[in-house]
């Protein structure tokens, strides 16, 4: 279930963008940062590299999650560093909850109805709902 969760914020991280500015002067490799300067943590475009996470990087893939050697710095849907999200347990534990409590009961299947249309209005969400059917497992 952490894969499965995981590999949904990768592709669709809910903070596309993450703001920050320097407040010193800052070398980053070849990079030269200035006091002052704000920057953009692009996390869509990092979730989605193909130089990061390989050619298959805009498919649906939790074994990649797999595997316990990760590169840092690369998955980051809560940030990460001294002001990553201090609600980040608190999120992961919600969710498994209450995906665990609607496997139990359910199966689901999407509607034809559904159209993908993920947009970011501060948060990413799709533009159109998700219509999904739910069929009672005892059914
Ligand atoms: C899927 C759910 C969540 C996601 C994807 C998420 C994502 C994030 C991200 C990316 C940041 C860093 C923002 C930045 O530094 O610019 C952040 C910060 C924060 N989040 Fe979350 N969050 C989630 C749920 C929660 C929950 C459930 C809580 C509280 C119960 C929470 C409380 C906070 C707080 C207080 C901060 C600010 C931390 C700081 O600045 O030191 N978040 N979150």
């Amino acid at each position: 279930m952490h894969m499965v969760i995981n590999e949904s914020m990768r592709l669709y991280p809910p903070a596309t963008l993450l703001p920050r500015m320097a407040f010193q002067d800052i070398v980053l490799g070849d990079l030269y940062i200035p006091k002052g300067l704000s920057i953009w943590i692009p996390v869509l475009a990092i979730h989605h590299s193909e130089e990061l996470w390989g050619k298959d990087a805009n498919e649906f893939n939790p074994q990649r999650f797999a595997s316990k050697s990760f590169m840092p710095g690369r998955f980051i849907p809560f940030a990460s560093g001294p002001r990553n999200c201090v609600g980040q347990s608190f999120a992961m534990m919600e969710a498994k909850i209450i995906l665990a409590m609607l496997i139990s009961k359910f199966s689901f299947t999407i509607s034809d109805n559904y159209k993908h249309a993920p947009i970011t209005v501060l948060t990413i969400k799709p533009k159109y709902g998700v219509q999904i059917c739910l069929k009672p497992l005892d059914a």
